[in-house]
């Protein structure tokens, strides 16, 4: 089965098992959550009634082309369940998150949400984070070369993201440097470390965060973490 199918299935079940009509849902970011979110559409068009809050412009804007009323966070209480995806998760639902840019929205989305339902495919897992993937990091742009040199003194290489040529910059006009670690042995005492660097906004761990993780591997079959 292609990555694409199994990010299709695993999406699709997110939704089928976590999602409900009067629901408010968080979404994603991604070519996961993507699915997901052509999902609910076809929910609401067959007459559900589904509020979403979106982590990013890009989810808001194929949100409203499916016809979901998406609304700011600040117009809900609380969120029912966000269904986003991830770049590494470990066994113990310990997660690595913003290759897509949107780390920041994402984190606050989370902490709103009285459900966090993560989907990836198996090519996501991970035994110790930082193995494959780098840590992305948001930071302002002003004096980011002094924030980098911080970042660096926490073992990584840090890398200033670029798109075009220029560089890259996310929906809250910020920049992102993508940490490379040989591996993140603790992270909880990284995140401590990083998340006092006078210049970072957020950091791309999510540690306490998921409360369900689903997992589709190569035969179609999902495993689930958590709740
Ligand atoms: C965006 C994210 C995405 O959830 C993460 O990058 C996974 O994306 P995809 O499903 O396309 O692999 O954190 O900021």
């Amino acid at each position: 089965m292609t990555d694409v199918n199994l990010k299709k299935i695993v999406a699709e079940k997110a939704v089928d098992d976590y999602v409900d009509r009067d629901m408010i849902v968080g979404l994603g970011t991604g070519s996961t959550v993507y699915y997901a979110i052509k999902k609910i559409g076809g929910l609401v068009a067959s007459g559900y009634r589904i509020t979403c809050v979106a982590t990013s412009v890009q989810s808001e804007e194929l949100a409203k082309k499916c016809g979901i009323a998406v609304v700011d966070l600040n117009e809900v209480d609380s969120i029912d369940v966000t269904i986003d995806g991830a770049d590494e998760v470990d066994n113990s639902m310990r997660i690595i998150k913003g290759l897509g840019g949107a780390l920041l929205r994402e984190k606050i989305v989370a902490a709103a949400s009285m459900k966090e339902v993560i989907v990836v495919d198996e090519s996501k897992r991970v035994s110790v984070l930082g193995a494959k993937s780098s840590l992305p990091v948001e930071v302002i742009k002003f004096g980011h070369l002094k924030t980098k040199y911080a970042l660096e003194l926490q073992g990584c290489k840090a890398t200033l993201r670029m798109r075009n040529e220029e560089p890259f910059k996310t929906d809250n006009d910020n920049y992102i440097y993508d940490c490379k670690f040989n591996s993140i042995d603790n992270p909880f005492f990284l995140e401590s470390r990083i998340d006092v660097i006078p210049g970072v906004v957020e950091n791309g761990l999510f540690l306490n965060t998921a409360t369900t993780v689903l997992i589709a591997s190569g035969a179609g079959k999902i495993e689930k973490l958590g709740e």
